[in-house]
Order: structure tokens, then C-alpha cells, then sequence
């Protein structure tokens, strides 16, 4: 079997600046707007290859599109990980699946003072006008979204006395519903809300031993919000013990003795509402989560076990034969009221980076929901369309191609939930190169590609901000 997908986890030096690219196909006349989508740049610092895919230089990939052509800009976020790896060629803080270089003093002072990587790889949000990289760290990196460029810094964890900030966070009406982080002896993840670019308001707590469990995501309905507490997470003891000898986050996930639940949190309150047990399980992203009854239906892509985070070695990822976690898109119904959950299957993996019409449905009841799906190899080698009411699905794929997350962009005034389009860039893994696709997100057969001048490595999280809706795309 053709290793296509190896080229996704292979450093881009090279950046580029609002260069103009090719259109094959019609882009729609109204898609105005830029794409912007964050993710690995460099895979190795100085000598040192890098561990994990998490642990990547971060690089944004920025697209203007307006009047079906397409202007590409790309830029490694000028965190201070990434000044240090290339002007000093170090690991200046433990990375996920790679230790800070030093030695062990210098390790463990780090690490009991708290010091925490800001290389802001998983996506990029928007508060009021700004834009800003970010990942599971205090720092967002502000970015100008036409250029790119680092423009500053905020530490996006002021006012909520915790260590990090998620990368992935929900918007609505302006306002950011957001979890933050605080790590020790004692671990609570926090529940903020936050009003345009201000700073955090903590609206509720929930606290652990030194063994949290790792929570990437949370999902968001109208009254409330679903946080998920997995079997599986980073044992804090166990890593700073381990910290002089150059232990990682990695190394520190094992299974926890808690059992496996979801907690609904009422918005308006902060309140605990319902606990609800459910079997192991562990989730990075949600799909939707929406109110219906007395319960809450919660759509995502759930995995067996914690290798969903340590089966992500790069060494894995770029084998032959990589030993693949495999997650499913499942459903689970909570009861609004403790007890347990209902889980149902809605597609079998591997798939990842589900998305949905984000602006309209997000925590209501919704049809569509499109997602990554992996035939063979270690990345995604098709877009699907899961018909949450049918159970039809629609598919587009081609022989070396690996689609990276589709994002939904509705048209103006949409008539359908349907009505719009996906945007994702994909890896060409033969021909070495990247494409910007565009798909009809009713049919998904492809509207429109324009190639890039060069490879990318296979990315994280993007969002496109129109020029007239500058909502956002997904969770
Ligand atoms: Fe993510």
C-alpha cells in the first residue's frame, strides 16, 4: 500500500504572503471571507525530532476569497517555543510528547513553577476583531488575518486563577463560553463565559484529585453545557516525579479510578444538574448537543481507550502500517437527571473532525453533520456526510488525497440546513502538494480546488470569518 500520508507530518519552512493561486472549478460568488486554519509547520527542533503530532511548531494557513478567486498566505506563529527552537535550537518548555531540553533541575523548577508551553497549534478564535492563535496553554497569539503576522500576545486565562485556557471554545451572540484549566495536587477545570475581548468570568468548577481526567472539548446547548469526565488522563504526581528524567504529558496519561460520566452544567447558573454514567470512553470533538425532553442528546467522535491520545506518536503516524486509533461518531443521550447514558452508533470509524452548520444549529436540533473519515493510511482519506434523520450519507474522496477538517459556510440566506458549502485543504500526497477544496455541502461533489504552491503538513482546526457574517465555523 502507497504511503500517501507520511508528507503530512513533514516540516514547511517556507512561508508564503498573499500570493494569488489558481481556481479549478467556480467558487460561489458569495463566499467572501477569509479562512484562516492553524496547525503543524515544523515536526523537529534543532536535531531533535519531535514526539508527538501535538508537539508541532505551529503554522497558520490563511485564505482570502472574494469574486471566485483565492489569495494564500501561510506563517509560523512567532510564539516564544518557536523563537527558541529556531534561534537556539531547543524545546523551551515540555512539549506533549517531547521534554524541554536542560537539565533536571531546570526541568523540575519549570515545572513546579507552573511554566507551560505556548506554541498555539490547535486552532485560532476570534475575540471581537481580533484574532487570535491558540492551544491548551495561557497565551493566545494575536495574528493579523490578512498577513498573518504575530502582532502580540494576551493571556487569555486573567480573571480565572487557573493554568490554561482549552483550544476549543463555543461562541454565541458574541459572547465565548470557554474551559479553563488548573493543574496540582488538586485539578479543577473551570467553566467561563467571557463578553467580546474582556476578560473571563468563571461561571462554575469542577474539581478532581491530581488525576483529572484530559478534556479537550465540551459541547453546548441552550440551557446548558456537557463536559466530559474520561477514564483516562495526565496523573500529575506521577509526572512531576517523572519530570527530571524527561517524562512527558504522555507518559503520565494512564486510566483513572473515577468512573466514566458526562456532567450537565446548567448556564445560568453554574449548577451541577445531572451526572450521568456512561462505559469508557474518550472524546476530543463534538459534533452538536442539543436539548430534547428531559434529556440531552450529544453527538461526537468517541474512542475506546486513552490510545486515542498516545497512539498519536508521529513515529506511529508516519508508518506503512500505523496502528490507528479508531474513533466512532456516536450519540449519547443524557438524562437531564443522573443515570445512565444511552449510547447508539451513527457511523463506524475511524473519523474525526466532525462539524455542522455551526452559525444556526449549534446546540439545537440538526441534520447534517460532516466529518474526516479514514479508509487506510493514518490521515483521513474522505469527507462524509452523516443524514442524522435519514441515515443517508454522501461521500467525496480521491485515490492520494487527504481532506484535512471540512468547514460548513453557509450561503446567504440559506433555505436548507444543507445550503452551503465545505471548505477544507487537502494533502496531495503523491503529487507532494496542497489544495484548497470546495465541495457543495449537499451533494459534496466538489465545486472548486485551488493548488498551493507548496506541501502543508496535514492541519488542525480552521474557521472561516465572512466579510459581511463574521460568525464563526465549528466549535
Ligand atoms: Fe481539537
Amino acid at each position: 500500500m502507497e504511503n500517501t500520508w507520511e508528507p503530512g507530518f513533514r516540516t514547511q519552512r517556507e512561508e508564503t504572503h498573499d500570493v494569488a493561486i489558481d481556481v479549478r472549478g467556480t467558487l460561489p460568488g458569495w463566499l467572501d471571507g477569509t479562512f484562516v486554519s492553524n496547525g503543524p509547520g515544523q515536526f523537529e527542533v534543532g536535531g531533535t525530532p519531535l514526539e508527538h503530532w501535538f508537539d508541532a511548531l505551529a503554522m497558520l494557513r490563511g485564505f482570502r476569497i472574494d469574486d471566485g478567486s483565492v489569495r494564500y498566505s501561510n506563517r509560523f506563529v512567532r510564539s516564544d517555543d518557536f523563537r527558541v527552537a529556531r534561534d537556539q535550537q531547543r524545546v523551551r518548555r515540555s512539549l506533549p510528547g517531547t521534554p524541554a531540553d536542560g537539565t533536571a533541575f531546570e526541568r523540575l523548577y519549570r515545572a513546579l513553577s507552573g511554566a507551560f508551553q505556548d506554541n498555539p497549534s490547535i486552532g485560532v478564535v476570534r475575540l471581537d476583531d481580533t484574532l487570535y492563535a491558540v492551544t491548551e496553554s495561557p497565551m493566545g497569539f494575536e495574528t493579523d488575518p490578512e498577513t498573518l503576522e504575530t502582532t502580540g500576545r494576551r493571556d487569555l486565562t486573567t480573571g480565572l486563577d487557573s493554568d490554561v485556557t482549552l483550544g476549543h471554545a463555543h461562541f454565541e451572540d458574541g459572547v465565548q463560553w470557554g474551559l479553563a484549566a488548573e493543574f496540582g495536587r488538586e485539578c479543577t477545570y473551570t467553566l467561563f463565559r467571557r463578553v467580546g475581548n474582556r476578560d473571563a468570568a468563571p461561571v462554575s468548577r469542577l474539581v478532581f484529585d491530581h488525576h483529572p481526567p484530559y478534556v479537550h472539548s465540551f459541547a453546548l446547548t441552550e440551557h446548558y453545557v456537557v463536559v466530559p469526565e474520561a477514564p483516562y488522563g495526565v496523573d500529575f504526581r506521577r509526572l512531576l516525579l517523572g519530570t527530571p528524567r524527561g517524562a512527558t504529558f504522555l507518559d503520565a496519561v494512564s486510566p483513572r479510578e473515577a468512573p466514566p460520566r458526562f456532567h450537565v452544567l446548567d448556564r445560568a447558573t453554574g449548577e451541577r444538574v445531572s451526572v450521568v454514567r456512561t462505559e469508557p470512553f474518550f472524546v476530543y470533538h463534538f459534533a452538536n448537543a442539543y436539548e430534547d425532553d428531559d434529556a440531552i442528546v450529544v453527538d461526537c467522535v468517541a474512542y475506546p481507550d486513552s490510545e486515542a491520545i498516545t497512539g498519536l506518536t508521529l513515529s506511529n503516524l508516519r508508518r506503512d502500517d500505523p496502528d490507528l486509533p479508531c474513533g466512532d461518531f456516536v450519540r449519547f443521550r443524557l438524562p437531564l437527571h443522573d443515570g445512565d447514558a444511552e449510547r447508539t452508533l451513527l457511523l463506524r470509524g475511524p473519523v474525526e473532525f466532525p462539524t455542522i452548520h455551526y452559525r444556526r444549529y449549534n446546540g439545537r436540533r440538526y441534520r447534517y453533520a460532516y466529518l474526516a473519515a479514514i479508509d487506510r493510511g493514518a490521515l483521513p482519506t474522505a469527507i462524509v456526510k452523516v443524514d442524522l434523520d435519514g441515515q443517508a450519507t454522501a461521500r467525496w474522496s480521491e485515490p492520494g488525497l487527504h481532506p484535512g477538517e471540512p468547514i460548513f459556510v453557509p450561503a446567504p440566506s440559506p433555505t436548507r440546513e444543507d445550503d452551503g458549502v465545505l471548505l477544507s485543504i487537502a494533502l496531495d500526497g503523491r503529487e507532494e502538494r496542497s489544495v484548497l477544496l470546495c465541495l457543495d455541502a449537499e451533494t459534496l461533489t466538489e465545486r472548486a480546488r485551488a493548488p498551493l504552491p507548496h506541501r502543508l503538513p496535514y492541519p488542525f482546526h480552521g474557521q472561516f470569518y465572512g466579510a459581511t457574517d463574521a460568525g464563526r465555523s465549528m466549535a
